[in-house]
């Protein structure tokens, strides 16, 4: 079945009333720190995207590592607002950065996202587990500058996520007039197959995303899916090649952060007092 191409074009959503729940979404997200490439897909492309996931993951356990964009909070909350009647049944999403992991847990709490949560973890840890998720999606740092190590170290954990049986979804640059892009998504299809997976389909351009130096790059949705008799029991392991871990965000930057914390505040989505001043009438 033409899994991902079948549902860019599905019709029959209000594309209103889903904007305005993804406006939501993004209201409630931290604004993104762009040294660790955190770069926020745009509206429209997220609500095409959160109906491709849901239908993907209809009925499964989905985990996400990491998810600055808020799609894992997109998908169900369409559900409940009634605007697609499929979507997962267990949201879990990994992410080293406090705010983002507060920014799912407050908004499933007030949004009453039954089965959504997230939990610190920074990937170049052993991952924490559980172990049997049906599904792992992952919109990773795309490794401009590693080919393509960060989107690797990403999927790893996705694929601990699922035991080495499931599928995934790796949404990653995508730009034919660009060298890197091809030579990254020609390691991560090398890296699918050493790792005992396949590429299923491969959704090309798909994505635009907030990035001043290169407003037109877009990324891709690439379905991956373990071969048939993969071992359940693969033990976990930090991350301790420095190869491994050399630009990893970008140039001459290697994972020096464990976690970003959150400085707590009332008042999300609203204009923090040090962001601007008042000029008064005398
Ligand atoms: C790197 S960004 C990629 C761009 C993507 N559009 C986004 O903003 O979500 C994806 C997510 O990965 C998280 N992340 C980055 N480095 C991580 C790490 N070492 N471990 C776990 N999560 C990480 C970020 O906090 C972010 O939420």
């Amino acid at each position: 079945m033409d899994i991902l191409g079948a549902m860019t074009s599905f019709p029959e959503i209000d594309w209103r009333t889903a904007t305005n729940a993804i406006s939501d979404v993004i209201q409630n997200r931290p604004l993104p720190l762009r040294i660790f490439d955190q770069i926020h897909m745009k509206a429209g492309d997220m609500v095409v995207q959160s109906q491709i996931v849901a239908r993907w993951a209809d009925g499964k356990r989905l985990a996400f590592i990491g998810d600055g964009d808020g799609i894992s909070i997109c998908v169900p909350f369409l559900k409940t607002q009634g605007i697609l009647n499929y979507g997962p049944t267990e949201v879990m999403v990994y992410d080293f950065d406090e705010r983002v992991c507060s920014a799912v847990e407050r908004f499933a709490d007030r949004e009453r996202l039954d089965g959504v949560h997230a939990t610190l973890y920074n990937c170049i840890e052993a991952f924490p587990g559980p172990n049997d998720f049906d599904l792992f999606y992952t919109n990773p740092p795309w490794g401009a500058s590693n080919n393509g190590e960060s989107v690797c170290v990403f999927m790893e954990r996705g694929m601990e996520a699922v035991a080495h049986n499931g599928e995934g979804m790796v949404v990653i640059a995508d730009d034919s007039e660009l060298a890197w892009p091809q030579q990254v998504l020609s390691r991560v299809q090398q890296f699918t197959i050493e790792s005992g997976f396949f590429v299923q389909q491969m959704t090309p351009r798909m994505h635009f995303y907030h990035l001043d130096d290169a407003p037109k790059l877009r990324s891709c949705n690439l379905l991956i899916k373990s071969l048939p008799g993969q071992s359940k029991t693969a033990v976990s392991e930090a991350i301790t090649d420095p190869k491994r871990l050399e630009n990893f965000y970008g140039r001459s930057t290697r994972p020096h952060v464990r976690y970003i914390r959150e400085k707590k505040r009332l008042e999300y989505g609203k204009a923090h007092e040090d962001s601007y001043s008042l000029d008064l009438y005398r």
